[in-house]
């Protein structure tokens, strides 16, 4: 299961970007529940009943109607937890799309599309990680509709991950009820132009296309330094630059001079007095991959 960048500024709750940094799980039926995990989170994930992959694996039984016993799960994460990278959409997914292979297969891909969405309660994350690209997701009732479209391949992606971790929970409850129709209007016309631009490989729009009214503002104050490092990213010469998901890593497209835009965004974020790191992300095309023992 590939990390994934959601929103990519105004596309919130409906864009997901699938990157090249994958957790694996390897699973089989058991008695009882056992989880190993190597790499990151490996200090503070549940092990029990509260793991993702397991409440992944457990929404399958459920869904078919089939008794769980249990199961045995090892992990080999590579995805940053608490980051904003779509770390618990890809440990829903190797649950989900795991439990349904080893009974077979009987759900489709827009059965486990839903589940995974549901179990994160927005289907952003889980519609790129499935499906991998850039993805646009849509509820309608209880079906998410998504579909992966390409991405140019001049574009160049940079994610700068601080390393403290951020809260979802906490990065929506900041969010308005209610938002201005001038506000929503910035963000449909950002969307639209977005979506447009990639598709027209006209990347220069992006730096205005990446512009958000509905998110972003509100979050600043749980990432004080973000507009500073965005600034930074800038001023080294990103065509645009976005909170990932709920934060508090940031995504920079860039078209060329990935790596100066990388450091850059790195100085800025020390400056402000936060250590992290910046890498140079391509973009995985596939998504989630199942492959049988
Ligand atoms: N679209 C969601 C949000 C993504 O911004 O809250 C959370 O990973």
């Amino acid at each position: 299961m590939p990390a994934t960048s959601a929103n990519l500024g105004p596309g919130f709750d409906v864009l997901g970007l699938a990157l090249a940094l994958h957790n694996e799980v390897t699973l089989e039926e058991a008695a009882g529940i056992s989880v190993s995990i190597e790499g990151e989170g490996a200090d503070h994930l549940d092990r029990g009943e509260r793991n993702l992959v397991v409440r992944g694996v457990r929404s399958v039984y459920e869904r078919l109607g089939r008794p769980f016993r249990g199961v045995r799960i090892a992990c080999v994460n590579r995805i940053p937890t608490g980051r904003g990278l779509g770390s618990s959409a890809a440990a829903w997914l190797g649950g989900i799309v795991g439990a349904n292979a080893l009974l077979g297969g009987p759900l489709d891909r827009d059965t486990l599309l839903a589940l995974a969405a549901g179990g994160e309660g927005h289907p952003d994350n889980a519609a790129a990680a499935l499906l991998g690209g850039l993805t646009v997701a849509c509820w309608s009732g209880r079906k998410v509709l998504a579909l992966s479209l390409p991405v140019p391949a001049e574009i160049q992606w940079v994610v700068l991950i601080p390393e403290v971790q951020g809260s979802t929970a906490e990065a929506r409850a900041v969010l308005p009820q209610t938002v201005s129709r001038a506000d929503a209007v910035f963000n449909l016309q950002r969307l639209g132009l977005l979506l447009a631009a990639l598709g027209a490989g006209r990347a220069d729009l992006l730096t205005v296309a990446m512009e958000d009214r509905l998110h972003q503002p509100y979050r600043g104050g749980l990432f004080p330094w973000m507009e500073r490092v965005a600034a930074a990213a800038g001023s080294a010469g990103s065509l645009g630059c976005a909170l990932s998901g709920a934060g508090p890593s940031l995504l920079a497209a860039v078209g060329k001079g990935a790596d100066n835009v990388a450091r850059a965004m790195e100085s800025a974020l020390r400056e402000s007095g936060i250590r992290g790191r910046a890498v140079v992300l391509g973009v995985d095309p596939v998504g989630t991959v199942w492959e049988a023992a």
